[in-house]
């Protein structure tokens, strides 16, 4: 079956990726603006403009692809029965905006099929997008911020890249993004003889900010090597904005989401149920939508940490001796439930504030004993594990300075920094004879239980993978 969408947009694009679906893509070239003006001179209803749209696209192609299936799609933006294009200017888009702050406008996207110049099949979907009321210095700021990008679209906005704009959304993902592929995928499981196509499964990252996140170059990767059905993205979402937010992403079609800072504690308490480690840790970094609508948060953090060392050195034993935790913020809060969960007996916990340290500790357990961040050299000769879990050693951070002349030989040393993927710290360790495991499998690894809960595969952690996530 030869497929091409009669489109030059890069997210319908990506949406065919995410379904698996090999296509062609092309650009029609046609007059949006001027049978625009002539279907509303006409009285024509918006959805009406939106099909005519999506077949002059699909007719333009087809004659020229007679034998291929062509897929023509358009997207309109109606609020108050007036349709809202691209704004022409800052100012326009400010109008527009305070237009729809507050409001319900619909999306409305048509989709067609043709074959040999006739159509086949239609779709048209509509959605319900209620704006939360933006203030004017609110607007003037997303202006700022987002006109470059946002002026080439319908009502200046991106909803993929600011959702939090939004109270409440009534409608699919896909139908929002401008292709209604599951009825498509329904149509084209009819005329195909193969296996059939998989409707797209959807997960993300979310953070402030989140452009550093490595997860979508991980999950992507999972994703094509496994050729599963559907999409991770990542999402920037202000912590004031998170609760609602992420109801909107689920009830559009989310099955769940991977959670960096600041939100990992908003994650935990937004879940209606949570795993034993989340609790413990009392944070969550991934959130999956079980089978009854119900949320559930897991933290695995100290599950990456673990199965890393595990993978990379399978003679540390856990319960040989006490561990050394430099760090007192949320990754070694993980990582000390890890520890103590794997049977470590006893932890020194060290951190330049050391306030933050002892709040950790009597948090989780009598087992660790805090002690100054001067002293830390003083109980090497004790320790069997030793974990950075402070930023010290980072590129563009301070070293972490601490000697290792005192170390016992037969303690593994790790750093949950990756870059460099080969800390001072492991260089020194390296030196003195000791095991070393690097951070980046942590990584790699925390990722997997998620993964495995969306799409419904248990992905491999490989060198392959972590090249990737290295360069
Ligand atoms: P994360 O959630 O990734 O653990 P974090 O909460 O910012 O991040 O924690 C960073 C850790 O690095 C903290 O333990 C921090 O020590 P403080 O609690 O005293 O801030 C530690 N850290 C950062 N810069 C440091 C420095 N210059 N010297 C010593 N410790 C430092």
């Amino acid at each position: 079956m030869d497929l091409i969408l009669a489109s030059q947009s890069i997210t319908r694009r990506r949406i065919l990726d995410a379904a698996r679906i090999d296509a062609r893509f092309m650009s029609p070239k046609i007059d949006e603006e001027n049978i625009t003006k002539s279907l509303i001179a006409d009285q024509a209803l918006p959805r009406d403009i939106a099909d005519t749209l999506a077949e002059h696209k699909a007719l333009k192609i087809s004659r020229k692809n007679l034998d291929s299936l062509v897929i023509g799609c358009d997207q309109i933006l109606v609020f108050e029965g007036e349709i809202f294009g691209k704004p022409a200017s800052p100012e326009a888009l400010k109008d527009m905006l305070s237009r729809l702050s507050g409001q319900t406008h619909r999306l409305v996207t048509a989709n067609v099929i043709y074959k040999d110049g006739k159509p086949m099949w239609r779709h048209v979907a509509i959605c319900h997008m209620s704006m939360r009321t933006i203030t004017s210095t609110e607007i003037d700021a997303y202006i700022d911020a987002h006109w470059p990008d946002v002026k080439h679209s319908a009502g200046g906005y991106h909803f993929e890249r600011t959702p939090d704009l939004f109270s409440s959304v009534r409608g699919n993902w896909f139908d929002i993004m401008g292709l209604s592929i599951d009825p498509i995928l329904r149509f084209l499981n009819q005329h195909q003889a193969g296996n059939p196509f998989q409707i797209p499964r959807l997960a993300a990252v979310l953070g402030h900010p989140i452009a550093q996140s490595k997860s979508p170059l991980m999950h992507g990767h999972w994703l094509k090597k496994n050729q599963i059905s559907g999409d991770y993205i990542a999402i920037d979402i202000p912590p004031m904005r998170f609760n609602t937010t992420v109801r909107m992403l689920f009830d559009v079609g989310f099955s769940g989401f991977n959670v960096t800072i600041p939100h990992k504690e908003q994650a935990l308490a937004f879940a209606d149920d949570m795993t034993s480690r989340a609790r413990r840790i009392g944070a969550a970094n991934t959130l999956i939508k079980r089978d009854s609508g119900k949320i559930s948060a897991d933290n695995t953090d100290g599950y990456g940490f673990m199965t890393n060392l595990a993978s990379q050195n399978s003679a540390w034993n856990p319960s040989a001796g006490p561990s050394l935790v430099l760090g007192a913020g949320g990754a070694a809060r993980a990582i000390l439930v890890a520890l103590l969960e794997a049977g470590v007996p006893k932890i020194y916990l060290c951190n330049r504030t050391r306030a933050r340290a002892e709040d950790l500790a009597a948090d989780i357990s009598d087992c660790i004993e805090v002690i100054d961040w001067e002293d830390k050299q003083g109980v090497l000769p004790d320790v069997f594990t030793v974990v950075n879990a402070t930023s010290l050693g980072m590129i563009g951070k301070p070293p972490l300075e601490i000697d290792l002349t005192n170390l016992n030989p037969d303690a593994l040393v790790t750093d949950l920094i990756y870059a460099p993927l080969e800390t001072q710290l492991l260089k020194d360790a390296r030196t003195r004879g000791c095991e070393v495991v690097s951070g980046i499998g942590m990584l790699l690894h925390q990722g997997v239980p998620g993964f495995e809960a969306w799409f419904g595969h248990r992905p491999a952690v490989d060198e392959e993978l972590e090249a990737l996530v290295l360069t």
